[in-house]
């Protein structure tokens, strides 16, 4: 069954062509990412626009790269939520169109289970119930995960997600947008323990709070004034330390509170290098299976949206052409 998958939640125009699930005929993501970069984070009306301009050219690379022509299609499968509103609208009306105008069923997807299932589109992929963790720009989420549409929240962002802290964090730094793959880079070249930033956990709780942090890199910047390059690589190993410690600690007692092994992450921030490096070494301890995206299905795309949409399709869980954006979690 091929799925033609279409993304536009944030800041990347993206489409797909996924068949069963797993195999990716073709996955195209075009990102407004370099007209957000002078202001330091994404622009809503200026994502919107770049998907109303873009999204029947990426559909149309999609296909032509996989040899494919519409008519092909089996289904189109769109990300109805969360994202913005507005960057939303442009990806769902055009899969509508789609699905009325070639006559195949329209499945909607949730944007956080697909980041989850950018994870399982593998040979390999394991069975459920398992421990989910959702690290991205909007999100820092862990769930117990019982199937594909069967998500049960454990732990959730309270105020700034992981990824929006390392961008915000960068932003104090002047490092530039994303401030993700830049302090990720950085913090190599520095020392984790130079600089003393607290992130604690919340007790009795697997939410998770980062603009302590963030107001505490604010501070220590601040108090600085001028810093050569080795200071800032410090305060990036030492800022991206103390957070990942969290997500870590949260995602290890999720696991010990369920009695599970199996983990799977997913997200833009679960390209980062050191966050792979903790992660595999608790695995090692404590006997877990992890399951990382490959790098390049990561960030937002849709192919984990057209993957996705095929176990929804199997289960019968078609939209209806009155479906419309859903700015919070899609039940
Ligand atoms: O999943 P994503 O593409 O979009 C959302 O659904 O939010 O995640 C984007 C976030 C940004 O905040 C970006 O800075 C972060 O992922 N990110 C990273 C890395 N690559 C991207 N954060 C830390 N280390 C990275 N290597
Ligand atoms: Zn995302």
């Amino acid at each position: 069954m091929l799925i033609l998958g279409i993304e536009t939640s944030c800041d990347e125009t993206a489409a797909s062509v996924v068949k069963d699930g797993i195999e990716i005929l073709s996955s195209v993501v075009s990102s407004s990412l370099k007209y957000h970069k002078k202001f330091g984070g994404v622009i809503p009306e200026i994502a919107a626009r770049h998907h109303v301009e873009n999204i029947d050219k990426a559909i149309g690379r999609c296909l032509y790269n996989a040899g494919l022509k519409i008519n092909d299609v089996d289904a189109v499968a769109v990300t109805q939520g969360p994202g913005l509103v507005g960057a939303l609208l442009p990806g769902i009306s055009c899969a509508k169109a789609l699905s009325y105008a070639l006559g195949v069923p329209l499945i909607a997807v949730d944007h956080l289970k697909a980041h989850i299932y950018s994870a399982l589109m593998r040979k390999d992929a394991p069975d459920f119930p398992f421990i989910g963790l959702i690290i991205s720009g909007g999100h820092t989420r862990l769930c117990l995960v019982e199937d594909f549409d069967s998500f049960t929240t454990l732990g959730d962002t309270l105020d700034d997600a992981i990824g929006e802290a390392y961008d915000k964090a960068a932003k104090i730094m002047g490092l530039g947008y994303p401030g993700g793959p830049i302090i990720d880079r950085l913090a190599k070249k520095g020392d984790a323990k130079a600089i003393k930033f607290t992130c604690r956990p919340i007790k009795g709780s697997l939410d998770f709070s980062f603009s302590g942090i963030k107001t505490a890199v604010l501070y220590y910047v601040k108090g600085q004034g001028t810093r050569d390059k080795g200071q800032e690589a410090d305060i990036a190993a030492s800022f991206q330390e103390a957070a990942l410690k969290v997500i870590v600690g949260n995602t290890i007692k999720a696991l010990e509170k369920h009695d599970l092994k199996t983990l799977v992450i997913g997200g833009g921030v679960s390209a980062n290098s050191r966050f792979r490096e903790m992660i595999a070494r608790e695995a090692m301890f404590r006997g877990l299976k992890v399951y990382f995206p490959p790098l390049e299905l990561c960030s937002d795309n849709a192919a984990m949206v057209a993957g996705l949409a095929y176990h929804l399709h199997k289960k019968g869980m078609l939209a209806l052409l009155d479906m419309t954006a859903n700015i919070g979690s899609v039940k």
